[in-house]
């Protein structure tokens, strides 16, 4: 038995192969492109381990994608490989048109042909497990309830659009062709390897660096934190035991307002870093908001613990003291990604704002 993984040089994916590889003995085959966001550092611990395929390589590469599932026989699919930044998508949305919606669609034919091949229980075990976000239905009222997985999909972001199509895809091809899909729409993450261009380790580096803290407009707007760590659990119980063609929604119950997420931050560097030139927080400066930005997202996520029994187990307390814990004690793993392109994208964000 094997898996197969997109995007599992990333954030979430890196974090969801270790942690998989950590609790199973079933092998992982691990196709990313290993674009800006991929990093194959994050993966070192398993260097030298059968268990750990990686293949460079494009999720629209349809050629590709026949050889690998005809080769490795993958029982499930578990695809996170994505554009993944809204400041990017305004900046260029091709390449999230790209690889979010051409792409899916390519893994979901190559996958399709797969799965019509299989047979018996082999045919009735295979899994596609579409990674989605809370983004994809739109921006909340500050007193309305929380997402539920019905909440009707109003995407405001080139990214979120791109994302809300993938889903519409993984939808269809359940409806139209049978393929055995769930998929899972989870909150904002954090945690290890999380790239410094997402507002929690942004926060930690530039500060450690004595750089800007930049809160968008006036820092109220509200996101639900969730522990990297918990999304891999949840996306694991979802792919064990979801119902077919069902979406499940994964969050933290946990609803902060960006300006008391960097405070945070500072109080944390204080207190395990202090700097000299005084409080972490005399560097937060506002600065111009991000075009369209959603006000706030909240997910209800009863339907995974009702059905799954799945419950995030860090609070956000215990995960973010966890989290500038690992940026204090791998400067190098930053200094690593902060080389080659970071500094044009950074200078591109934020010089105009
Ligand atoms: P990321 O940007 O850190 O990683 C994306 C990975 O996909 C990278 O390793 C990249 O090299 C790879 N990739 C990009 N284009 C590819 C292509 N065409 N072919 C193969 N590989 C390609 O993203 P992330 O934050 O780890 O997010 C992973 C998934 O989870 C995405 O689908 C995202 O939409 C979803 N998600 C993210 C969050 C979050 O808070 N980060 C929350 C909910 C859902
Ligand atoms: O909700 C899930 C989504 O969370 C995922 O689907 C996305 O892939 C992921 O990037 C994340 O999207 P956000 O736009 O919410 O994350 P980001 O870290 O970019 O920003 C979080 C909030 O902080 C958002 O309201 C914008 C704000 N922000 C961000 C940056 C980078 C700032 O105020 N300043 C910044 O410099």
């Amino acid at each position: 038995m094997t898996i197969l993984v997109t995007g599992g040089a990333g954030f979430i994916g890196s974090n969801f192969v270790l942690d998989w590889l950590a609790q199973s003995a079933e092998p992982v085959v691990n196709l990313d492109a290993l674009t800006y966001a991929g990093n194959l550092q994050n993966l070192a611990a398993l260097q030298g381990k059968p268990a750990h395929v990686f293949v460079k390589g494009d999720i629209g590469d349809r050629a590709l994608l026949d050889s690998l599932l005809a080769t490795h026989r993958p029982r499930a699919v578990v695809h996170f490989a994505a554009e993944s930044h809204v400041d990017r998508s305004i900046h260029g949305p091709g390449a999230f048109m790209k690889t979010n919606v051409e792409g899916t669609f390519t893994l979901l034919e190559a996958v399709r042909q797969h799965w019509a091949a299989l047979d018996g229980d082999t045919k009735t075990a295979f899994r596609f497990h579409h990674v989605s976000t809370d983004e994809v239905y739109g921006s909340l009222a500050p007193d309305a309830p929380a997402f539920t997985e019905t909440h009707p999909y109003e995407p405001n972001s080139p990214y979120s659009a791109s994302k809300a199509a993938s889903d519409h895809l993984v939808r269809a091809w359940h409806h139209t062709y049978g393929l055995p899909v769930v998929t899972t729409n989870c909150s904002n993450n954090y945690g290890p390897f999380h790239f410094p261009e997402k507002l929690i380790p942004l926060m930690i580096v530039n500060a450690l660096a004595g750089k800007p803290l930049p809160v968008y407009g006036d820092g109220q707007q509200i996101r639900d934190w969730l522990y990297v760590g918990d999304h891999c659990s949840g996306i694991r119980a979802v792919l064990a035991g979801g119902r077919l063609g069902e979406t499940y929604n994964i969050g933290g119950w946990n609803e902060k307002a960006n300006l008391d997420i960097v405070k945070t931050v500072c109080a944390l560097l204080d207190e395990l870093q202090p700097s000299a030139a005084g409080p972490y927080a005399r560097l937060i400066t506002y600065v111009t908001d991000r075009p369209g930005h959603d006000r706030r997202y909240a997910i209800d996520a009863r339907k995974i613990e009702r059905e799954l029994g799945w419950r995030p187990a860090e609070t956000f307390e215990t995960g973010i003291r966890k989290t500038v814990q690992w940026y204090l004690s791998h400067g190098d793993w930053v200094a690593n990604v902060q080389s080659g392109g970071y500094k044009d994208w950074v200078a591109a964000n934020y010089a105009a704002r």
